[in-house]
């Protein structure tokens, strides 16, 4: 038996009273009730014809769940080259995208990583994840060899919010080339959220976007590895998509024909309320989780809209096929409260700030293009030092005619406004910045020190040089930042 079967077997006899979880264990009917089908393999060989439209495709399948059990998650993840994804892709144990790691709040996660890229550090970040930086923890300043494996190990508190995280390689100077070549997995952190009227026992599918990919035909975005799945719902039968951009450079304009969008989540963190839309924009990174319901019968469209100006203008183009078919059901009416911001992420619009920091993403004519205060990254300079337990304001400007995701390893935020605007509670962990605008911040370094990075999400932006280190240090007197 292969170590991953076993590990589906062991959380079969693990989580006989979690009903969820069972189903996602078991298999049979309890994929089907969520939506879920076999993964086969492979299903990524066959390629759309460039950005035209290509005809709907295959079912969405989901990728490969590893669950946690007994408190423990204990897998391995093996980089390797992976030509089936085009020139140079690469994977997570032959998987795009790479397995879903699904855990509780409390659970251990270890993941012994191992490189066989075949050339080329790289590492590990579990993106949103509230654990230590430090050690093996989530330590972007490990790297590891070809040939050689890394034991990463992360403690979820006890508190963790429940949602949609995600892995990726974070190796500064080859993290763009690996995630853009495949290396991106989901994390799911499940929890009382989960139990919320309107959301308890929709049905759940993921959607993990990644692109774009060079195919024998030109190029492709992918939903889960695959081109225009289809994506079957019920006239009036509500699901739960959770969505996830795991592109290295990409937005994901999206808008799905005929179907609003009800935002439950954004990021790893569920909302207060829900917020409905028609097009959401997700930038690298960002995540959202919404509510759907099928509308009349028929083939509706999910795209992303044309976006972006000048170096960043995109093009429209096609991701999946909703198909809306079978017996109506007549619709249960979607929650319109969600979650209200608890310890440890409470609402902060007028809480004492101990420190406010100005943060400047800037891009130049000469080396560094892109920066952080005038500075490309230094792993060896501390730019922030935050004495632990203060609670902070920091204002991020983007002095460019570009967008710049702005995010943070370690602590969530919550975003107070986007230029000058203010905004409805709500935290995230990584936020676009526009061009010449000005985000501010509210955030509390309540319980790991030591040594993490904010940056740009746009990852060819990042391995450019803008990025920068904070430090969080638990002395009575924080030394000020060096000049
Ligand atoms: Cu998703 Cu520092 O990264
Ligand atoms: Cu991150
Ligand atoms: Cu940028």
């Amino acid at each position: 038996m292969t170590p991953a079967a076993r590990e589906r077997m062991t959380a079969r006899r693990g989580t006989r009273t979690l009903t969820r979880r069972a189903a996602i264990a078991a298999g049979g009917t309890g994929l089907a009730l969520l939506g879920l089908a076999a993964r086969r393999p492979g299903v990524w060989d066959s390629w759309g014809s460039g950005l035209a439209y290509a005809a709907a495709g295959e079912p969405l399948q989901e990728p490969e769940v590893r669950l946690s059990t007994n408190g423990l998650l204990e897998t391995t993840l093996e980089a390797r080259t992976d030509p089936r994804v085009g020139t140079g892709g690469m994977t997570y144990d032959g998987q795009l995208p790479g397995p879903v790691l699904r855990l509780r709040p409390g659970d251990r996660l270890k993941i012994k990583l191992i490189n066989n890229l075949g050339g080329g550090l790289t590492n590990l970040h579990v993106h949103g994840m509230h654990v230590s930086p430090q050690g093996n923890g989530d330590n972007v300043f490990v790297h590891v060899e070809n040939g050689q494996s890394f034991d990463y190990e992360y403690h979820l508190p006890e508190d963790h919010p429940a949602g949609l995280l995600w892995y990726h390689p974070h190796h500064h100077g080859n993290t763009m080339q690996q995630t853009a070549a495949g290396l991106a997995g989901p994390i799911i952190v499940e929890g009382p959220f989960d139990d919320v009227p309107g959301i308890k026992d929709v049905p759940e599918r993921l959607l993990c976007l990644q692109g774009p990919f060079v195919g024998p035909n030109g190029v492709q975005y992918l939903v889960n590895g695959q081109v225009n799945p289809t994506i079957a719902i019920q006239p009036g039968e509500t699901q739960r998509w959770r969505l996830l951009n795991a592109s290295a450079n990409a937005f994901f304009n999206l808008r799905v024909d005929g179907i609003e969008l009800n935002q439950i989540a954004l990021d790893g963190n569920p909302l207060p309320a829900v917020s409905t839309v028609d097009t959401l924009l997700l930038g690298p990174a960002e995540r959202a989780e919404v509510l759907v319901q099928g509308g009349l019968a028929g083939e509706y469209q999910v795209r992303s809209l044309a976006w972006g100006e000048m170096a960043q203008a995109q093009p429209e183009f096609q991701l999946a096929t909703v198909v809306t078919a079978g017996d109506p059901i007549s619709p249960v009416p979607l929650p319109t409260t969600i979650m209200p911001l608890v310890e440890p992420l409470i609402d902060l619009t007028s809480a004492h700030i101990d420190r406010q920091r100005v943060v400047t993403f800037n891009e130049q004519n000469h080396a560094p293009y892109f920066a952080i205060d005038d500075k490309g990254f230094d792993p060896n300079r501390v730019d922030q030092t935050v004495q632990l337990g203060a609670t902070e304001e920091w204002v991020v400007r983007n002095t460019s005619g570009e967008w710049h995701p702005f995010h943070i390893h370690v602590n969530d935020f919550q975003v107070i406004t986007i230029d000058g605007k203010p905004q409805s509670p709500h935290y995230k962990d990584t936020i676009p910045i526009p061009p010449r605008g000005e985000v501010v911040i509210r955030t509390r370094f309540l319980d790991f020190t030591g040594k993490f990075v904010y940056h740009c999400h746009i990852l060819a932006h990042e391995d450019a040089g803008m990025m920068a280190v904070v430090e969080v240090v638990d002395h009575a007197s924080a030394a000020t930042p060096a000049s």
